[in-house]
């Protein structure tokens, strides 16, 4: 016995096979009971049990084991079940636990209740989530269950420290415990475990019942013998497990059948999109298995995962780089391209975590997307009115402009839909998006102060409206925009100050039209899109770490290619400007709508400037960085009228002057902006980017100009905007690494 203090004074484990001789000795070697007994039918096993020292004690007979045991484990397989209850009922005392490992835990319940009258507060239903093709008592590991999952289905009035107990015992035995009940037990293991199961069994069976068998057999590719392992596992058993979970298997079935008829329909009718859809989406779930099973399906899981960067101090800044596509656009293109009557083609599609989530959401409406393959995507557009209700919430990561767009779209739909986000994104509001939309005619829940998820209620008409907008947000205009398609009438929006266009310009792309009048855009309900090609250009949000890292690292000369310039953007290049950066535009083209050009930036000495309010929001994701070089220009830089950045993916002013406060320099935080006094010094610290990407790449420029180290903690999100970074701009000249990455 190792050390530990013992849980419970007498376990007896019933039943002495793979598991519960496992579970034995797993309890006996981590110290977890004083007593370990068991008991067995099988004399054999049992006296093995005590020789090769699984257990303590071996019992004569049930009855032994249990009188006197504070935890009795049940281990039998699931037929004994309701029999050794019975054995069990007299003699277990009244302060005594009992559990069991049985796969399936509605028939356990039934026939706890069938025994004992009731389901005692004492009686914990369990089920781990291990096992071997081996069985027996000779294959008992005490290891079986470290990094593995048990299920605990307690009922309402389950004796809660007694539960504790229970979990603690697991959680020595190196487990992961979940609670959840009985019924949802059922389903999800009918579905996951049940399911795979039957269909290996009957794939083989079928297959070996072919004239053909041995011929099958022997060119079995090692896709077959994959896919089929499964079918070697104890017939008895999962004879065993499919009676007793007879109805949610039922459910499983039925609903596999049905797919997998679709699947035989689309065959036979050649029908290609059905074909790629369904693999495609499947190809994905499969990729991200495990972030599926963490209910995050298909986007990385970043608030458990810890990226910290480490940089050295200094660096020039030289070369020649691409960054990758605009987020914006990159939306944009999948929601459109979706939308429209027939197959648009993307090139330069941001692969980060952000627009994979839109793309991903589109897959889950039931839309054929191909890739994205280096940047190509291929999206089989469903027309205005061709999406389907998807099965389950939206999951969109980070993602505030998925979720504000998604939210206008949806409105409009004949379904209900759900959106969800990420810690971040689960804290910023929605009543910006929510208040309009139901002025439209919207049915929309939100979480309390307007936060998400949103609960959308589809099958409600919109109507178009006038709205002006409080806050100068794209985002905004952009859902409203989107919403109108499907309104009757016209839905203009009227922006204060002037904010990103690309919905506009992408709406006319796909020939639809919208009416443009100073700060007013509106559409008309009712039409239709037209498939489009779409080359997306570099976006100028990324490229701007560089743009500042070259003008305050002295030698830097740095061109980045093909980036966007559409004027409701380039505030950062007008601000750079304004401070005396040398940044040269060079070969300016329109691609696809949008202004790109190719951007020379070299070293220059930076001087502080009052930040024109109009610029706010053309510059409104760049100030992270822009604050970084006021830190490195001469003079006062000030900025007003700028509070949309504390609702941002992290409080941008009072996160930068946290992490600036941290290297040494000192700021004054305003409630809509910030007072930087250029010149001081940045020294070593470590930065808490709070999950923000951008806060976390502003740092890393910074590393350039400062005079020591600096750790930059909880990194991981730079992916949703930037994936690749580390590698960039440790290619330009940055002392980056990374550590926890990917
Ligand atoms: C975006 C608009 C901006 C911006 C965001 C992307 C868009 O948000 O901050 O990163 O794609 O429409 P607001 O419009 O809310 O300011």
């Amino acid at each position: 016995m190792s050390g530990g203090q013992p849980l419970f004074q007498r376990v007896a484990v019933i039943g002495l096979g793979l598991i519960g001789g496992s579970l034995a000795r797993a309890i006996r070697e981590n110290g977890l009971a004083v007593t370990v007994v068991g008991a067995d039918k099988r004399g054999d096993e049992l006296a093995l049990g005590k020789e090769l020292g699984i257990i303590d004690e071996a019992a004569g007979s049930v009855a032994e084991a249990v009188a006197g045991s504070d935890l009795v484990v049940l281990a039998v397989p699931v037929r004994a079940t309701k029999a050794v209850l019975a054995e069990i009922q007299p003699h277990l005392g009244a302060n005594a636990v009992l559990t069991d490992v049985g796969s399936t835990k509605t028939s356990f319940v039934k026939d706890v209740v069938e025994v004992f009258g009731k389901l005692p507060a004492k009686v914990i239903p369990g089920h781990p989530i291990a096992g071997s093709e081996k069985s027996g008592i000779r294959a008992a590991n005490p290891e079986l269950f470290a990094n593995h999952k048990v299920i605990l289905t307690p009922a309402d009035n389950v004796s809660q420290p007694d539960l504790e107990k229970l979990k603690a015992l697991w959680e020595g035995c190196g487990a992961t415990v979940l609670t959840m009940s009985v019924a949802y037990h059922d389903e999800v293991l009918a579905a996951t475990s049940h399911l795979p199961h039957l269909i290996a069994f009957s794939l083989v069976d079928t297959l070996a019942g072919e004239d053909e068998n041995l011929d099958i057999f022997r060119y079995a590719a090692g896709g077959f013998r994959d896919f089929t392992r499964i079918a070697a596992s104890d017939p008895v058993m999962w004879h065993d497990i499919f009676l007793s979970n007879r109805d949610a298997v039922l459910r499983v079935i039925d609903h596999f059948t049905h797919d997998l008829d679709q699947l035989r329909t689309a065959i036979a009718d050649q029908d290609s999109a059905t074909l790629l859809r369904v693999f495609s989406r499947a190809k994905a779930a499969r990729e991200h298995f495990s972030k599926m099973l963490s209910g995050q399906a298909y986007v990385t899981n970043n608030s458990q995962k810890q990226v910290t960067f480490r940089l050295q101090p200094g660096g020039r800044i030289s070369g020649e780089i691409r960054v990758p596509g605009d987020k914006s656009i990159s939306h944009r293109s999948i929601m459109l391209g979706a939308l429209a009557d027939g197959i648009t083609e993307v090139k330069g599609f941001l692969e980060g975590e952000d627009s994979l989530a839109t793309l991903q959401a589109f897959r889950d409406m039931g839309v054929t997307i191909e890739g994205p393959d280096a940047g190509f995507v291929r999206i089989h557009g469903v027309g205005i009115n061709g999406l389907q209700a998807p099965r389950g919430p939206l999951y969109l990561g980070n993602s505030g402009t998925a979720m504000r767009l998604f939210s206008g779209l949806l409105a409009a739909q004949p379904f209900d839909s759900e959106l969800t986000g990420d810690e971040s994104l689960s804290k910023r509001p929605m009543g910006r998006v929510a208040d309009p939309l139901r002025a439209m005619g919207a049915v929309i829940d939100t979480a309390e102060g307007g936060r998400p998820p949103l609960k959308i209620r589809g099958g409600h008409a919109l109507t178009g409206i006038h709205y002006e907008m409080p806050v100068a947000s794209a985002q905004v205009k952009s859902c409203l925009l989107l919403a109108g398609l499907y309104a009757e009438g016209v839905t203009s929006v009227t922006e204060p100050a002037p904010t990103r266009d690309h919905t506009e310009r992408m709406l006319e792309g796909f020939g639809y039209h919208v009416h443009r009048d100073t700060a007013t855009a509106s559409v008309t309900g009712g039409g239709r899109l037209t498939a489009s090609a779409i080359d997306v250009p570099a976006d100028i949000s990324s490229a701007a770490f560089f743009l500042v890292a070259a003008s305050i690292a002295p030698g830097s000369d740095l061109t980045i290619r093909h980036v966007g310039m559409n004027p409701t953007r380039v505030g950062v290049i007008n601000i750079l400007r304004m401070m005396g950066a040398n940044i040269e535009v060079l070969e300016e083209r329109v691609i696809g709508g949008e202004p790109v050009a190719d951007l020379r930036v070299r070293s220059a000495e930076l001087k502080g400037i009052d930040i024109p309010e109009d610029q706010v929001p053309l510059a409104i994701d760049e100030f992270p960085v822009l604050f970084i070089a006021a830190v490195c220009a001469e003079g006062r830089t000030v900025l007003r009228g700028a509070e949309e950045l504390r609702v941002k993916e992290s409080d941008r002013i009072q996160v930068m002057a946290d992490g600036l406060t941290a290297l040494g320099v000192e700021t004054t935080v305003t409630p809509d902006g910030i007072i930087i006094d250029g010149g001081q010094t940045m020294g070593s610290g470590t930065v808490n980017s709070h999950g923000d990407h951008r806060i976390a790449m502003a740092f890393s420029v910074a590393s350039l100009r400062a005079d020591g180290g600096i750790e930059v903690t909880d990194c991981a999100n730079v992916s949703t905007s930037f994936p690749g970074f580390v590698e960039l701009a440790k290619r330009t000249g940055i002392n980056i690494s990374a550590e926890g990455a990917e």
